[in-house]
C-alpha cells in the first residue's frame, strides 16, 4: 500500500463494510502512530502503525540502511552462486531483511557504499535522473593520467558526456578529480551497467579498482569495515539528497 483513506483500509482489512469502519472510528477504538484516529479521511501509507481495539493491523517500520559492500557479494537479494547483500545483514539486527531492496546496485567487484530501504518512494526518489542526486566513487586506473594534455581530454570527454550505443544514450555529464596518476575521483548523477568501466574503456584503460564513497550527502563512515552495516538517521534520511 503507498498511501490510502484510512477507512478504506480498516474496511479493506477487516473485511467491513465502510459504515461499519466509521461507527468503530467514532467509538474511537482505531489507533494510528499511537494517536486516537477518528477520521474517516485521514491518510495512511505502509509506514503507519494502525490498531484497532488494541490488535496491530499494520506495523510495517520504515528501514534505511548504509552497507560497506566488500568486491565478490552480489548487490542482489537472492543469488544461487555469490552471498548477496542481504546474506550480510544479521537477522538479529534486521529481522524483517526479506522486505528490503537495493537503493542503485554495485558491481560484483566493486566495493563501497550501499543503501537498503523497504521504502520505494525514497530509494525512487535516489534513482529519479532528474533528481540529480550525485554519486561518487574511487577509481583506481591500469595506465596512468599523467600529463596536464591526457587529464583534459578525459576531462572533457566526460564531461560531454558518451554515446552507449546498446542503450541508444548519451551519458550525462560527469566529473573527474585526478587524486594521483593512477587514481581518480568521479562524479555521477546516474548508474547505467558497467558505467564507469565503459567510459574508462573508451580510453582503453581498465577499470582495476572501484569504490563508491558516497550517495547525495551521505559518505560511507571511515570507521564501518567491510561487510559492516548500519541503520541511518532520520535526518540522513531527510538530508541524502537536498541540495
Ligand atoms: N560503474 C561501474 O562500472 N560499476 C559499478 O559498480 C558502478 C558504476
Amino acid at each position: 500500500m503507498q498511501r490510502s483513506r484510512l477507512d478504506k483500509f480498516i474496511s479493506q482489512k477487516l473485511n467491513v463494510p465502510k459504515k461499519q469502519v466509521r461507527l468503530m472510528l467514532a467509538q474511537k477504538r482505531v489507533k494510528v502512530n499511537g494517536n486516537v484516529a477518528d477520521s474517516i479521511d485521514l491518510i495512511v501509507d505502509k509506514f503507519s502503525v494502525i490498531e484497532c481495539d488494541g490488535e496491530i493491523l499494520q506495523a510495517n517500520k520504515a528501514s534505511y540502511i548504509m552497507l560497506h559492500k566488500p568486491i565478490g557479494v552480489v548487490s542482489a537479494t537472492k543469488d544461487d552462486k555469490h552471498k548477496t547483500v542481504i546474506d550480510l545483514l544479521d537477522i538479529k539486527d534486521y529481522p524483517e531483511k526479506h522486505l528490503l531492496h537495493i537503493v542503485g546496485r554495485l558491481d560484483l567487484n566493486t566495493s563501497g557504499l550501499i543503501l537498503l530501504t523497504n521504502d520505494s518512494s525514497w530509494s525512487e526518489s535516489l534513482t529519479l535522473p532528474e533528481n540529480k542526486v550525485d554519486k561518487v566513487y574511487r577509481v583506481t586506473l591500469e595506465n596512468p593520467i599523467a600529463s596536464d594534455e591526457l587529464k583534459q581530454q578525459y576531462l572533457s570527454a566526460f564531461a560531454k558526456g558518451m554515446y552507449f550505443a546498446y542503450e541508444d544514450l548519451t551519458t550525462k555529464p560527469a566529473t573527474l578529480q585526478f587524486i594521483s596518476e593512477n587514481e581518480v575521483l568521479i562524479t555521477l548523477q546516474e548508474g547505467k551497467y558497467h558505467q564507469i568501466k565503459r567510459m574508462f574503456g573508451r580510453f582503453q584503460n581498465p577499470v582495476i579498482g572501484l569504490h563508491r564513497l558516497s550517495v547525495g550527502n551521505l559518505q560511507l563512515d571511515s570507521n564501518l569495515l567491510v561487510t559492516q552495516s548500519r541503520q541511518l538517521t532520520a535526518c540522513e534520511v531527510r538530508e541524502i539528497s537536498v541540495k
